[in-house]
């Protein structure tokens, strides 16, 4: 494993770390939010330059039978991303005050486009879940099959998931994605902890719904770093 991939993988989780961040808009102050939402873009950026090639070969897709799935969801993410992005800028209040022009269509693309990338970007992870793995076997010198390791991922995952579904009610993220008016938001006076442990049981549901959708449609996912490979 490349130090340089190794980077890359710290700097996804970096990313996923500031997209979370910025989902806590009520815990953080409007500065900060916008800070750490522009960091995260930054590192999205540095992410889909190291990703360049990818997005090159985009055009010869029918031929190179890359996997659908990760076409739609990579494209997904491109226009959600692009949404996040502009809107923020339309919306700020600190950073960007001089170019915005707020309004309440702009905020609401905002927050839809916020659920929506965060839906798609575990969705996005799961994918990639095999790589991940990988990396940590590696890491922590595990090698060859173990099946109660195997039966206690898959527990730890089930355990996520069901987990995840109660996330989804306690953080009101359904009225959210379908842009449905809400008056259920989460009390940070309260209860800090909580939030983030939902926020990342709901992340995790989605991760295991991308990494078994791919293992269900008999994808092989991509195990090792993406420059040993064609696709
Ligand atoms: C990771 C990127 C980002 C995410 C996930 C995100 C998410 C959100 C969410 C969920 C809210 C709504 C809070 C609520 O009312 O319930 C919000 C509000 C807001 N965001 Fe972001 N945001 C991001 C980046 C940015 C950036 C880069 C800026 C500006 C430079 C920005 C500016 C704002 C402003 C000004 C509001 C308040 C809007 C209002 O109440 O009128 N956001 N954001
Ligand atoms: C926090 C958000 C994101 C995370 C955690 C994430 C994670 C990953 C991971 C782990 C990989 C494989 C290893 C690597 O190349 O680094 C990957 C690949 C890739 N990502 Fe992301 N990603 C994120 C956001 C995005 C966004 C917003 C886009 C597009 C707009 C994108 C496009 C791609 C592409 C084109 C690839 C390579 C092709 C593929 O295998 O899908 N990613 N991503």
């Amino acid at each position: 494993m490349s130090p340089v991939f190794l980077t890359r993988l710290v700097l996804d989780f970096v990313a996923v770390g500031f997209f979370v961040m910025a989902m806590a808009y009520w815990w953080l102050d409007n500065r900060t939010h916008e800070l750490v939402g522009t960091v995260m873009f930054a590192l999205l950026f540095l992410h889909n330059v190291f990703n360049r090639r990818w997005w090159g070969r985009l055009p010869k897709t029918r031929r190179a039978s890359r996997p659908w799935i990760t076409v739609v969801l990579n494209l997904t993410l491109l226009v959600s991303m692009v949404a996040l992005m502009s809107t923020s800028v339309l919306v700020s209040q600190s950073l960007f005050r001089q170019v915005a022009v707020g309004g309440a269509t702009a905020r609401e693309i905002h927050i839809l486009a916020a659920y929506w990338s965060l839906v798609v970007v575990a969705l996005h992870l799961g994918l990639h879940w095999s790589i991940v793995m990988n990396v940590a076997r590696a890491i922590l010198g595990i090698s060859g099959k173990n099946a109660t390791r195997t039966l206690a991922l898959r527990l730890a995952s089930v355990g996520i998931t069901v987990h995840g579904v109660h996330s989804s009610f306690e953080l009101g993220i359904w009225p959210r994605l379908l842009n449905l008016p809400t008056m259920q938001f989460w009390d940070f006076n309260e209860d800090t902890v909580g939030f983030f442990i939902h926020l990342g049981s709901l992340l995790g549901s989605f991760i295991v719904l991308g990494h078994y959708t791919i293992v269900a449609i008999g994808l092989r996912p991509r195990r090792t770093e993406p420059a040993m490979h064609p696709n």
